[in-house]
């Protein structure tokens, strides 16, 4: 129901005739859907439990110098046991959503073969733990814990783990469907081919040569689309599919008419190998012509498949990638980031707000994107705990606030973005960089497991409940 018009601010009043509705200036659209992102291996922990197979990164992360302080994510936050409490907190803060990821291998120890179901009946009570809090789940098949049989027989390089993928991703969309109404296939397909296979700092950290490199990717891109179908074949009607891939959010550095034009060619451009392919059905000419008899393998087929049709586009959005005009073939160049360009303890983390300004409008725009969702955003710090028990994580807060004020933005001028995924729920493990780079808006004592709310979790609360900045 409406508030009586004289209770509100003007800017408030005026919202109240539009679709934005929200207790404060900026509001968002009512049925926008808040929530935090998770992965399996970065929290679950428990990695000899119910049958669980080993992965990639069991391997990677005891594999002395791979990981920062040798960190492994053995036990990770314990939230294969301690769920229910991660729930708690998710509604304490009143999220609308959850972003979780399965473990393959809890699936499929040896990542094909024959279902473990102590490994499914895990997901359907973490699924219905969710429901029973009001939360609703959104469900990635796969977030780069490649079971390490598979990893054996050739990992990513090896086509047929593409099939693999999709046979698991269909069989487990098939199980949970009833409860889960969107899956994503695959998280962040250029971090899991790039960092691992080109700069080899995430497993399985092999570092390939150029035309090596583009056949992995296809290969990725080729399992995220036979995945969108095995999905659709298992799944109850109406279930909805997407993915969540961190392309580059191109971004005029200088906002005029050139700027903009030139960041909409960089969109596809930047994106050639992973999104532009799985939107459009085509590698560009250009990608083609610079990789010359580097250029990955494919057939029209192929092609086909890695474009097959999806219901939602989630965006992990971090960073800008800036773009100014130029007067060369491609018509674009990228902007390198001033040495002294702000960034989060994350030292590719620049901070760059009106990338999700600039990320969702332009790329909705340029690929046609109905539905799109925030499926990650999210700022590292050094948090510490103070003498009075808080953390006073004021670089997150002020991150979070202006990274939303230019999503609130977008939204308010009909870019199609339904909801927010925060990274993280809880503070985890990052990857190569181990324990020392905290995300939640939750602090994690790793040594007692102990969760305390940070500062900008009671900031995320009170937005939520004003449903506005
Ligand atoms: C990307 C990944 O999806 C997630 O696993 C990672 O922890 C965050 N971004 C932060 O780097």
């Amino acid at each position: 129901p409406a508030v009586a018009a004289s209770a509100l601010s003007p800017v408030d009043a005026a919202a109240q005739g539009s679709p934005m509705r929200g207790s404060g200036s900026r509001p968002f659209p009512p049925d926008f859907v808040w929530g935090s992102a998770t992965a399996s291996y970065q929290v679950e922990g428990a990695v000899n439990e119910d049958g669980r197979g080993k992965t990639i990164w069991d391997t990677f992360s005891h594999t002395p110098g791979k990981v920062h302080n040798g960190d492994t994510g053995d036990v990770a936050d314990d939230s294969y046991h301690r769920y229910p409490e991660d729930i708690a907190l998710m509604k304490e803060y009143g999220l609308k959503g959850c972003r979780f990821s399965v473990a393959w291998s809890r699936i499929f120890p040896e990542g094909r073969g024959k279902p473990n179901q102590k490994g499914v009946d895990h997901y359907k009570k973490l699924v219905d733990a969710l429901l029973a809090a009001g939360v609703q789940p959104f469900c990635t098949l796969y977030h780069w814990d490649l079971p390490q049989a598979l990893q054996d027989k050739g990992g990513w390089q090896n086509k047929d783990t593409a099939q693999a993928l999709a046979d698991y991703a269909g069989y487990m969309a098939g199980q949970l469907s009833d409860r889960v109404p969107q899956f994503m296939t695959t998280n962040e397909i250029d971090t899991f081919v790039y960092v691992a296979y080109d700069q080899a700092v995430h497993a399985p950290g092999i570092k390939l040569s150029r035309g090596e490199l583009a056949q992995v990717c296809h290969h990725a891109v080729l399992g995220h689309g036979l995945s969108v179908q095995a999905i659709r074949a298992h799944a109850k009607p109406g279930t909805r599919v997407g993915l969540a891939e961190d392309y580059h959010a191109c971004t005029p550095l200088v906002d005029t008419p050139e700027g903009i034009a030139a960041a909409r060619i960089a969109m596809r451009e930047e994106n050639a190998s992973i999104m532009n392919a799985i939107m459009t059905g085509k590698y560009t000419d250009l990608y083609l012509k610079t990789l010359g008899a580097d250029a990955p393998k494919f057939t029209d087929a192929e092609m086909k498949t890695i474009n097959s049709p999806l219901d939602f586009v989630g965006m992990n959005c971090y960073t800008a990638t800036y773009i100014r005009p130029a007067q060369d073939e491609r018509g674009y160049a990228v902007v390198p980031m001033a040495k002294s360009h702000p960034h989060a303890v994350s030292t590719w983390l620049f901070v760059a707000p009106e990338a999700l300004y600039w990320g969702p409008k332009l790329s909705s725009e340029v690929w046609g994107i109905k539905t799109m969702y925030i499926t990650e955003n999210g700022c590292s710090g050094a948090d510490t705990v103070m003498p009075d028990g808080q953390i006073y994580d004021t670089d997150r807060v002020a991150y979070l606030r202006n990274y939303l004020q230019n999503l609130q933005r977008g939204i308010s001028e009909g870019v199609p973005v339904k909801g927010y995924f925060l990274w993280s729920l809880l503070d985890n493990f990052e990857w190569a960089e181990g324990y020392g780079q905290r995300f939640g808006i939750t602090y994690v004592d790793y040594q007692t497991q102990k969760r305390t709310p940070k500062q900008s979790a009671l900031w995320y609360k009170a937005l939520i409940a004003r449903n506005a900045l």
